[in-house]
């Protein structure tokens, strides 16, 4: 696990003790629009037949930094763009106290539709699973190779699994810059639905105020 702390508080992952990319991740489509285009008909897992659409990352073609959640949630499904609901809303609003611009960033998912269970006439997120993650882990290791960032932002375990290529622990990288062999830097933080889902106003306070902490340090490494 992650040991000597370095400048700006980040602490390099022991490395050769993740799983690496799989091979195949040099990017063959000459532009994130080529590859979003090319995503419209995944069909690399059966998460395509009950989602309405692949939902891909959007924002800058060249960002500093890419930030990586879970995967679309119903909003974002039937919009058709990452982080537009209630998580991408406060999101958005910790990245502005953060001074972090969104248009200036790239946003997406470790997997691209919508797992859900119908429950009467809602749709109820379910959590992608291993196979799931790897097999959409083939279009998030395109966007990194096309759009190139100085940081990627691992917002909860899913896109931690899915950046890390193995599961880890949130609770012990939080706030840590690990770094993969292949040189791309991986800041792990928690996703902000953890925050919308806690039962007490004191507490989704606390949260909110710890996850803007961490996003200022995002901010502060882009900065140095
Ligand atoms: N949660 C995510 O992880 N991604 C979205 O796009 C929306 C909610």
């Amino acid at each position: 696990m992650p040991t000597h702390p370095t400048p700006h508080g980040e602490r390099p992952h022991a490395r050769g003790r993740l799983n690496q990319p799989p091979p195949d991740t040099a990017t063959d489509f000459p532009t994130i629009a080529a590859a979003r285009e090319a995503a419209r008909s995944c069909r690399r897992c059966p998460l395509w037949h009950d989602a309405t659409q692949t939902v891909f990352g959007e924002g800058l073609d060249h960002p500093e930094i890419v930030f990586v959640g879970e995967q679309p949630g119903d909003q974002e499904d039937l919009a058709g763009r990452p982080f537009v609901g209630p998580a991408g809303r406060l999101l958005d609003a910790v990245l502005d106290d953060a001074s972090i611009d969104r248009a200036k960033v790239y946003v997406t998912n470790a997997v691209k539709h919508f797992k859900f269970e119908p429950r009467g006439k809602r749709r109820i997120h379910s959590k992608p699973n291993a196979g799931e993650i790897r097999a959409c882990r083939w279009w998030l290791e395109k966007e990194l190779a096309l759009t190139v960032p100085k940081l990627v932002v691992a917002l909860g375990a899913t896109a931690a699994h899915a950046l890390l290529g193995e599961v880890v622990s949130v609770t012990q990288l939080r706030g840590q810059t690990v770094y993969r062999s292949d040189g791309l830097r991986v800041f792990v933080t928690i996703h902000p639905s953890f925050i919308l889902r806690l039962p007490e106003e004191v507490d989704k306070r606390a949260e909110r105020a710890r996850f803007l902490e961490d996003m200022r340090a995002v901010a502060r490494m882009m900065a140095a």
